[in-house]
């Protein structure tokens, strides 16, 4: 297999600052800080999907030697921030998050009942085997496919007039009814469950009886203090999250889930620093997943090509006491100039966990169904999907009816289509062999919407000219510092060498969460704005400063230094400045947020998917054996870092379209495929070469840096494209994910 290669040869970014750490394995993960008097807590989790606990015997456990308890709803601390315990036991009422150790109540197969802890994991795991529970079982219903009658629209949307999830319609229903080709099908998509290397790990140590202290595997260190300090009844300030590295996340970390609860109330009520860290299986039951969800486009288009209408309907699983909303058919609100277009949005609860964002959310599943959609359309139309797509091309938003801030996605079908060698593809499906293979190629648009929150960011210069920046922002594996050190190295003309960028740590300045594709264009920003008015003051100071040549500081920094004009060689560097003026450090905080453009312009990442397949006549196995991406997301801080990113989202999407699958054993109501025998990822020899591609145009509507969202854009779509060079290679259109062999024979 051909090595993956940089595409552009010239560029000049940096590598990521932390790998060398990383891969020495000097970093240190939330379960590998060493912390005196530590004990060990292993979950014991139910094996019923729904009924309550009669009771829990733990004698046994407990005699185990090193056991200092096992907590469970019999004995464990009482919650502050939860509402007093009912008598008997009621079913939360939908929109309550999980209260672990609560009651015996039991909503979902794998739901924490026990914990036991002990002075060595070994220990704990040992007793934890040896803690019976029994139940009294109730009919659960888990059949995705069986209760779909039962779904309906979220409680949450029938209170909420504005909320994006409600019915939409736009256009004259008459329209799609009219068309001269249309196509109408289901699309099904299974649970997938995020799985990075690391798995959630927690260490809580109550320092004081108001001072809490986590090392935690999550992806918002100020979120898990904000939710922490409101469980427990402290102030804010007395609860530190720290999470320097992160051995990856695709959204499982974004709240706070009951076994990080679990793991704090048992430091509380033992008074001893405790670590838990689940078990691969437990990442199956424990912290969400994407959802099972069907789904229906109705799509017609003119015998021009032009499209009449779309009718995109979702059906997403969800758990009896918490709505989770995902963006399944929005994309298909504002990704091409239909004139019709109906969307309708479903839940259907069941007697599972909650789901939660899986990269991409909503749209990685909806773009499936559209760009499925699209494709059968285009050669139901004997039309080029490709040029299908550019006639359908929307100019502004037809959503919103608001002009786009950016849009470079005609560029980048452009790009890719040259890449790939679109124009080559013969049109008919099952009409080229290679070495034996069935060959195919498909494509897909891919667009994400753009979110910046209110974010902060600290910049200090050190006495000897360097600077640190900080933020609470995160890095589950982006590359997050590299990045930032791009942006501070830019404004401030500074050598990375001399740049220093922490976060990770819920004491440093206010910022969000890493997860909707927001930290360059949120927390960039911020460092931004930080090092600009660090820069600002810098120049301020040199203008005090007695000059030998007389002339005006112009307000160009170069090599650390602040010049008097463009063409000086040589300024006045930052570290004399400070030495000139007798400062130890001078820092700056700025808030960076974002304004009216909001209303002014539609925010997009756009981008589009090109991807060879190779299919074998006689198993049907498919393998992926050439992709090619190409995105527009504003301007591209890191080149390196962001093209790893994008590799990243097509593997996942490789998983997405051909393997990943959490099969569950309806008659318990249990997931069976709890490994990584049972619940299949790529691995190396299933990637091929992935060619990354940016238009790298800066949006200035977007922010001060030009800069848009990059991780999830990367995988929404790949389902779609994969699926869709299937069908040109075998002739069949698989409309249920994964595409395994079976649904090809
Ligand atoms: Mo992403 S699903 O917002 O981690």
């Amino acid at each position: 297999m051909k090595r993956q290669t940089l595409e552009n040869p010239s560029d000049t970014s940096l590598s990521r600052v932390d790998g060398a750490v990383k891969v020495t394995g000097r970093a240190t993960y939330s379960a590998e800080y060493a912390v005196p008097e530590l004990v060990h807590a292993v979950l014991v989790t139910s094996t019923i999907a729904k009924g309550s606990i009669t009771t829990i015997e733990s004698r046994e456990a407990e005699a185990v030697p090193g056991v200092l308890a096992v907590i469970s709803h019999l004995n464990a601390i009482t919650v502050p921030g939860w509402p007093p315990k009912k008598q008997p036991a009621e079913r939360m009422p939908v929109g309550t998050a999980f209260r672990v150790f609560y009651d015996p109540l039991i909503y979902f197969d794998g739901q924490p009942v026990a914990m036991v802890v002990a002075g060595t994991r070994e220990q704990a795991v040992h007793a934890a085997s040896l803690v019976r529970v029994t139940y009294q079982k109730e009919t659960h219903q888990t059949h995705f496919e069986k209760n779909i009658h039962q779904s309906g629209i979220a409680q949450n949307v029938q209170r909420s007039k504005n909320s994006p999830f409600q019915d939409y319609e736009r256009g004259d229903a008459g329209a799609l009814a009219n068309a001269d080709v249309k196509i109408e099908a289901e699309y099904t998509i299974p649970t997938q469950h995020h799985q990075p290397l690391e798995p959630h790990a927690i260490i809580a140590i109550w320092e004081a009886e108001d001072k809490l202290t986590v090392y935690d595997k999550n992806q918002g260190v100020k979120s898990a203090q904000g939710q922490l300090a409101q469980a427990f009844k402290v102030p804010r300030e007395n609860v530190q999250v720290v999470a320097t590295y992160i051995g990856g996340a695709f959204g499982s970390g974004i709240r706070v889930w009951p076994h990080t609860m679990a793991a704090v109330m048992a430091a509380k009520q033992l008074k001893r620093p405790v670590k838990l860290v689940l078990g691969r299986e437990q990442m199956f039951t424990s912290v969400g997943y994407r959802p099972y969800n069907k789904q229906k486009i109705s799509i017609g288009a003119g015998k021009d090509g032009r499209l009449a209408g779309i009718i995109h309907e979702g059906t997403g699983q969800t758990s009896m006491y918490e709505e989770h909303l995902e963006r399944t058919v929005l994309a298909s609100r504002a990704l091409y100039a239909s004139p019709h277009v109906a969307t309708r949005y479903r839940l259907l609860p069941l007697d599972v966990g909650t789901p939660t964002w899986m990269r991409g959310p909503g749209d990685a599943t909806g773009t499936f169904a559209l760009e499925s959609a699209m494709d059968e359309l285009a050669y139901a139309l004997k039309m080029d999907p490709l040029e299908f797509r550019l006639k359908n091309y929307a100019e502004s938003d037809p959503e919103r009816n608001l002009p786009w801030s950016a849009k470079s996605l005609r560029e980048c079908y452009e790009l890719g289509a040259e890449k790939i060698g679109w124009k080559n593809r013969l049109r008919e499906p099952r009409s080229v062999k290679r070495n034996g293979m069935l060959l195919g190629y498909g494509m897909a648009s891919s667009l994400y919407g753009f979110h910046r929150h209110p974010s902060k960011a600290r910049a200090v210069m050190h006495a000897d000219g360097s600077v640190t920046v900080q933020s609470a922002t995160m890095d589950i594996g982006p590359g997050t510092g590299t990045a930032m050190m791009r942006i501070v190295s830019k404004v401030l003309g500074l050598n990375a060498k001399k740049i220093r960028f922490e976060l990770g740590h819920s004491a440093l300045p206010d910022a969000p969460g890493q997860n909707g594709s927001s930290t360059i264009p949120s927390v960039g920003s911020a460092v931004h704005a930080a090092c600009e008015a660090l820069k600002g003051k810098l120049i301020g100071l040199a203008r005090e400063m007695p000059r030998g040549t007389g002339q005006e500081w112009s307000g160009v920094v170069r090599n650390g230094q602040v010049l008097g004009s463009g063409d000086d060689k040589e300024g006045i560097s930052y570290a004399d400045i400070l030495k000139h003026h007798h400062l130890n450090e001078l820092e700056v905080t700025e808030e960076s947020k974002s304004g009216a453009e909001r209303d002014q312009y539609s925010m997009y990442s756009f981008g589009c998917h090109f991807v060879e397949v190779e299919v074998d006549p006689l198993t049907c196995e498919v393998r992926v054996t050439r992709v090619v991406t190409c995105a527009d997301v504003g301007a591209i801080i890191n080149y390196k870092t962001a093209r790893s990113q994008s590799i990243g989202g097509i593997v996942g999407g490789i998983g997405m379209a051909l393997m990943e699958h959490s099969a569950m054993d309806h008659r318990f109501g249990r997931y069976v495929t709890t490994d990584f025998a049972g619940y299949h990822i790529p691995v190396n020899a299933d990637v091929p070469p992935i060619e990354v591609y940016y238009i790298d145009k800066p949006d200035m509507q977007a922010n001060p840096i030009g800069s848009k969202g990059l991780g999830e854009i990367a995988i929404v779509g790949v389902a779609g494209a994969i699926a869709n060079a299937v069908f040109h290679a075998t002739g069949k259109r698989v409309r249920e994910l994964p595409i395994t062999p079976e649904k090809l024979i």
